[in-house]
């Protein structure tokens, strides 16, 4: 049977049997990656356009790279060379670039609600790629699939999520996503960098990481995100590297097995120190090659592929 949905927004409405088919069928992707032709049709003749108005290095990359390794035709519109920067609104952009015969526009926009408005106006499949302070979903599922690959579980892990929680959209999608797979989260940053009763989504709240910390077997560290803050919310850079950072001797206190996760980009000796970021229980990089095959299963079952063809499919590599 195929998958109910055309457009993924968030993973606020997505149920734990959604996320779970997302990764499964992720990770029959991720089997092609060793072979020498990575590429599958399951998407021949479609169309996907990347409709990027804010900077990106990861997600655009990663998108463009799993439509076409789907064989899907992709284009990448660029905000700064287009005529959004003559005045066009965001509706009339997003109706021309469908009426280039889009099947799936991958959009990001720094308003929350844009990709959630497009649904409503346009006819192509929408794949939310950030939006605003909202929700970053395939970044939360790329996270969840790597947790599940190196623990091979997310149930009852015990994960602390590190930082800026207040204006971060990979926050919420990993709020709602570990929630609902059973993780035990902890949310831990100063209470000017979490939003109001946070608690009210069944996670725990700690001001004081380094006993957050203890006995973690994930440690998920976020970036400081000063173009959203719109007042000072810590003393200084260093103050908050001092308390939030993670080093060496901090990370000492989690499991001796934890995995240390960030979405990117990293700001080093910030909320990350280079020791860490760079040492053995770092899986940053490993979250970015998965960051293509969860984004091939999303465009896959979005655009209405069956999770059992894709054995058959990985047969016809072209
Ligand atoms: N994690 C993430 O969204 O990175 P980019 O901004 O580089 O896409």
């Amino acid at each position: 049977m195929g998958f109910k949905r055309k457009h993924l927004i968030g993973l606020e409405d997505a149920t734990p049997e959604e996320i779970e088919t997302y990764l499964n069928t992720a990770e029959s992707f991720k089997s092609i990656f060793d072979r020498k032709i990575k590429k599958v049709p399951a998407l021949r003749g479609r169309t996907v356009i990347n409709l990027f108005f804010e900077n990106s290095t990861r997600t655009r990359t990663s998108f463009e790279l799993a439509a076409k390794r789907l064989s899907a035709d992709v284009i990448n519109f660029s905000v700064s060379t287009s005529s959004v920067s003559k005045g066009e609104t965001l509706i009339d952009t997003a109706k021309t670039i469908e009426a280039l015969e889009s099947d799936m526009i991958v959009v990001r926009h720094s308003c929350s609600g844009v990709p959630l408005l497009l649904t409503k106006t346009l006819k192509s499949g929408i794949v939310n790629a950030g939006d605003g302070m909202h929700e970053h979903p395939t970044q939360g599922l790329l996270d969840l699939f790597t947790i599940r690959e190196k623990k091979k579980k997310i149930k009852g892990l015990k994960i602390v999520m590190v930082g800026d929680i207040a204006h971060s959209r990979v926050a919420r999608s990993n709020i709602y996503g570990m929630t609902k797979m059973g993780a035990d989260l902890t949310l831990v940053a100063p209470p000017t960098l979490l939003p109001k009763d946070i608690e009210n989504l069944g996670v725990k709240v700690d001001h004081d990481l380094r006993k957050a910390v203890k006995g973690a077997d994930v440690v998920y560290m976020l970036r400081i995100q000063l173009e959203r803050q719109k007042r000072n919310l810590f003393p200084s850079i260093r103050e908050f590297s001092t308390l939030y950072g993670m080093d060496e001797d901090k990370l000492k206190l989690a499991n001796k097995d934890a995995i240390v996760m960030h979405p990117g980009p990293m700001n080093r000796g910030v909320e990350i120190s280079s020791e860490v970021a760079d040492s053995e229980q770092s899986v940053i990089c490993e979250q970015v090659t998965n960051g293509i095959a969860v984004r091939m299963a999303v465009l896959y079952l979005l655009a209405g592929g069956e999770t059992n063809e894709i054995a058959s499919l990985s047969g016809q590599g072209n």
